[in-house]
């Protein structure tokens, strides 16, 4: 059964927050997502078909409890966050989700050695433009080999300042603006990413 804990709780809060002052742009957000954030980037999470979907960075799991309350309950979701804290944390409250403490960067490893072959969802809530760029070039090829189909859901905190960039890696991109946020944030939904993603790393 998906867990309907809340995901951040009163000490997870202040946990989120030591580590945004240790480690500043790697985390990227003064606090969790908000439910509102949540709902939003859990757009592509079909509740009557079951479907792989990969979470990347997890963080202290909001978006994590959410795609597990919505998702269909034979649908495998696997969270992949790279903070061994916020990772035990997100398992302890959203059971059934499979929590890797790993590099996102090694996305294509850590599914082979699951055999995970196919992936129908990717709920994106890294800060993609601030990774370092072999890591984000690692994830852009990895999803440079999904799908056109497979709906890729950035989330982001600087709603304006990417979508132009958004528009141009991608064919499709369907922004939902979230200003009950802190700060206020969206997430891009996009299918379709086009060969130009190189010369942008
Ligand atoms: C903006 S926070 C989002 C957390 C959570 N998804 C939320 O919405 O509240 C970004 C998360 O990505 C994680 N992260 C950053 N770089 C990572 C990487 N290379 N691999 C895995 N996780 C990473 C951070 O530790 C942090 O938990």
């Amino acid at each position: 059964m998906p867990s309907r804990k809340p995901a951040a709780a009163s000490g997870a809060l202040s946990l989120h927050f030591k580590k945004f002052l240790q480690q500043g742009r790697g985390i990227a957000s003064l606090a969790p997502s908000s439910r509102k954030l949540a709902i939003a980037a859990c757009r592509g999470i079909l509740p009557h078909r079951p479907q792989t979907i990969v979470e990347l960075g997890a963080g202290l799991g909001p978006i994590t409890a959410h795609a597990a309350q919505r998702m269909h309950p034979d649908s495998r979701l696997i969270a992949i966050e790279r903070d061994p804290d916020f990772a035990a944390y997100t398992r302890r409250v959203v059971p059934c989700a499979e929590v890797i403490v790993g590099d996102a960067g090694d996305i294509a490893i850590l599914l082979a050695e699951r055999q995970v072959t196919q992936v129908d969802l990717v709920i994106n809530g890294l800060p993609t433009p601030s990774l370092p760029e072999p890591v984000k070039r690692k994830i852009f090829e990895w999803m440079a080999n999904l799908p056109d189909t497979v709906l890729i859901s950035q989330l982001t905190v600087m709603p304006w300042v990417y979508l132009p960039m958004y528009r141009h890696l991608f064919d499709r991109v369907h922004f939902d603006l979230v200003l009950a946020n802190v700060p206020p944030g969206g997430v891009y939904h996009c299918n379709g990413l086009r060969p130009e993603y190189a010369a942008w790393l």
